[in-house]
C-alpha cells in the first residue's frame, strides 16, 4: 500500500500552517493554500506569520520539496486526494460560529473536482456541520461518490503546536464509511505505526515507537461534538478551580495546596487547575460560545456553560479589586505590567485577559509600562496609543520607580525574575501576581507585599486595622501556612 497521500490543507492559520508542516514533515506531499496573497508571499520567502516552536525548522526543511504554499486553490485540489479545511470560523454576533468561509472554501472546491476526494473539517465546527459540506457539494452537482466528508478535529495548543500536532494525545477521526476512514488512517499512519518516532530527525515528544499515536474512529457528529466537549470541559476546569480560588481565600485557605491535592486523584488528574486571571485565547472563548449557541438550537440549555463563561469574565474583576487593595486610589500610579499575550509562550493577544487588565489600568488612570517577550508588536495594534502607556524591552526598566508589579501572563522568565534587583527597582515593593507565579512566603522573605489568587496575601509590614488589606493580613492566617510553603506543583506552559 502507498503511503504517501497527496494533501491539500486550505487556510494557513495557526491551525492549517501547523497542520500542513506536520503531514510534509510525516511524508506526504502538501499544497498549502491561502487567499491571502502576502502571506503567501512571506511563507513562501522563508517567513512565519506567528511565534511557534519548531514550525520555521519545518518550514525550512520542507518548503518547495514536499510542501508548497499558494493561492491556487484549483490546482491544489485538482492534485490532491485529501482536501483539510483549516479556514477561520469567528465567533458571530449572536455566540454561533460564523461558517460563510468554510462554505466558501466548499463551493470553490466544488469547482474544481476532479475525482474522489476527502474533504476534511479540520476547523472547530459546529455538529453537522460535516452534513452541510456534504450538502453544499451536491447542491454544486458532485456526485455523492466523487466525495467524503470527515471530522478531524485537531486539539493542537499555541506555543507547543507542532509538538501537540506530532504527539497528539488521539486522533479522532469521524467518518461516516470505510473509504474515508482508510484515507486518514492511511494520512496518519506514520504516528500510529509509530514509524515517524524511530526516524532520528523527528521531532521529540512523549510518543516513541513503542508508545505511538492512538486513532479513534467515530460518526462524524461524534467528531464535531468531541472538540467543542473537550474544550469546554478544559474551560470548565479552570473556572471551577478560579471558584474554588475565591472561595479558598475567603477562609485563608490555599488553592495550590488544594489543586494539589485534587489533582492527585487520577479521575481528576492536575492540569488545567491553575487558578489565575482566567482563561483567554482564540479557541475557548469562542468555541464556549459556539457549544451554547449548538445546544440551545436543540433546545438544551447548557446552564453549566453560562456559568463557566460567568466565572471567567469575573475573575478579571478579583484581579482589579485585589489591585485596588494594593493602591488603594490608582489615578497617577505607575504600574510594570508583565505579559501581555493570553497565555506564556506565544505572541497570541486574543482574548487576551493581560490586555484588558491594562485597558483597565489606562481608564482609570495608572501610567503603565509593559513587557511581553512576544507579544509587544500585536498589543500595540489593539492598546490605545497614549503618554500613560510604555513599553518596555527590559522588565526591571519597566519596575523602574513603581507603585506596584502586575504578573499578567505565565511566562517561565516572569517565575526567575531577580527578587532582589525588582525589589530595588521599584519605589514600593508589591507585586500583584494574577497567575500565582511565587510562593507567598518567598516573596515576604524578600520583603514584597504579595497578592495572588486563592492564598494569603502576605504584607512585609504590618497592614493598618480597617482598610481592604486588613481582612488578608498574614497575621490572620494559620501559623501551617506562614511557616510552610504549599509543595510545589510544578509550571506547565
Ligand atoms: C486550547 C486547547 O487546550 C486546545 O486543545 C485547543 O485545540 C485550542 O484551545 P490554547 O488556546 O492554545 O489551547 O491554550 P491553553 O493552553 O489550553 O490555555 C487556554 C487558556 O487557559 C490560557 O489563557 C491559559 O492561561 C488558561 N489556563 C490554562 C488557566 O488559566 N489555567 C490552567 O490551568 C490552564
Amino acid at each position: 500500500m502507498e503511503h504517501n497521500v497527496k494533501i491539500a490543507v486550505v487556510g494557513s492559520g495557526y491551525v492549517g500552517l501547523v497542520a500542513a508542516a506536520c503531514f510534509a514533515e510525516m511524508g506526504h506531499d502538501v499544497i498549502c493554500v491561502d487567499n491571502d496573497e502576502s502571506k503567501v508571499r512571506l511563507l513562501n520567502s522563508g517567513g512565519v506569520p506567528i511565534f511557534e516552536d519548531h514550525l520555521l525548522a519545518l518550514l525550512q526543511k520542507h518548503l518547495n520539496v514536499r510542501l508548497r504554499v499558494t493561492s491556487d486553490l484549483k490546482t491544489a485540489v485538482e492534485r490532491s486526494d485529501a482536501i483539510f479545511i483549516a479556514v477561520g470560523t469567528p465567533q458571530g454576533s449572536s455566540g454561533a460560529a460564523d461558517l460563510s468561509h468554510v462554505e466558501a472554501v466548499v463551493r470553490q472546491v466544488a469547482r474544481c473536482v476532479n475525482g474522489y476526494k476527502v474533504l476534511v473539517e479540520k476547523s472547530t465546527v459546529p455538529v453537522y456541520t460535516n452534513q452541510w459540506i456534504a450538502k453544499c457539494m451536491l447542491l454544486n452537482r458532485i456526485p455523492r461518490d466523487s466525495f467524503d466528508v470527515v471530522s478531524n478535529p485537531e486539539f493542537l495548543r499555541e506555543g507547543t503546536a507542532v509538538c501537540d500536532f506530532l504527539h497528539p494525545d488521539r486522533i479522532v477521526v469521524g467518518a461516516n464509511n470505510q473509504r474515508s476512514e482508510n484515507m486518514l488512517r492511511r494520512i496518519y499512519g506514520p504516528l500510529i505505526s509509530g514509524d515517524y518516532y524511530s526516524s532520528e530527525s523527528s521531532i521529540p515528544g512523549p510518543l516513541s515507537r513503542c508508545n505511538p499515536a492512538k486513532l479513534l474512529v467515530t460518526s462524524a457528529q461524534s467528531a464535531e461534538l468531541i472538540k467543542h466537549a473537550s474544550n469546554a470541559f478544559l474551560a470548565m476546569k479552570i473556572s471551577f478551580i478560579n471558584a474554588v480560588a475565591n472561595l479558598a481565600e475567603s477562609v485563608n485557605g490555599d488553592i495550590e495546596e488544594i489543586a494539589a491535592g485534587m489533582g492527585l486523584d487520577s479521575r481528576i488528574g492536575a492540569k488545567f487547575l491553575r487558578a489565575g486571571l482566567g482563561y483567554g485565547g482564540s479557541c475557548f472563548p469562542k468555541d464556549l460560545a459556539a457549544f451554547t449557541w449548538v445546544a440551545e438550537q436543540q433546545g438544551i440549555d447548557l446552564q453549566i456553560l453560562k456559568n463557566v463563561r460567568q466565572i471567567n469574565a469575573k475573575q478579571q474583576d478579583v484581579f482589579f479589586n485585589k489591585v485596588r487593595s494594593a493602591l488603594w486610589t490608582l489615578r497617577g500610579k505607575k504600574v510594570a505590567a508583565f505579559g501581555l499575550s493570553f497565555k506564556g509562550g506565544t505572541d497570541d493577544i486574543r482574548e487576551s485577559p493581560a490586555i484588558d487588565v491594562v485597558r483597565r489600568l489606562l481608564v482609570e488612570g495608572c501610567s503603565v509600562a509593559a513587557y511581553d517577550p512576544a507579544a509587544m508588536e500585536k498589543a500595540r495594534s489593539v492598546l490605545p496609543g497614549s503618554n500613560s502607556l510604555r513599553y518596555v524591552n527590559d522588565p526591571f526598566m519597566g519596575a523602574q520607580d513603581a507603585d506596584a508589579a502586575l504578573i499578567l501572563t505565565d511566562w517561565p522568565e516572569f517565575s526567575r525574575f531577580d527578587l532582589n534587583r525588582l525589589k530595588r527597582a521599584m519605589r514600593f515593593p508589591t507585586v500583584i501576581d494574577g497567575r500565582n507565579l511565587y510562593k507567598p512566603s518567598q516573596m515576604l522573605e524578600h520583603g514584597f507585599t504579595y497578592f495572588s489568587i486563592g492564598r494569603p496575601d502576605v504584607h512585609p509590614v504590618p497592614v493598618p486595622a480597617g482598610t481592604a488589606l486588613a481582612n488578608r493580613d498574614l497575621s490572620q492566617v494559620p501559623p501551617a501556612i506562614r511557616t510552610q510553603d504549599p509543595p510545589s506543583t510544578g509550571q506547565q506552559f
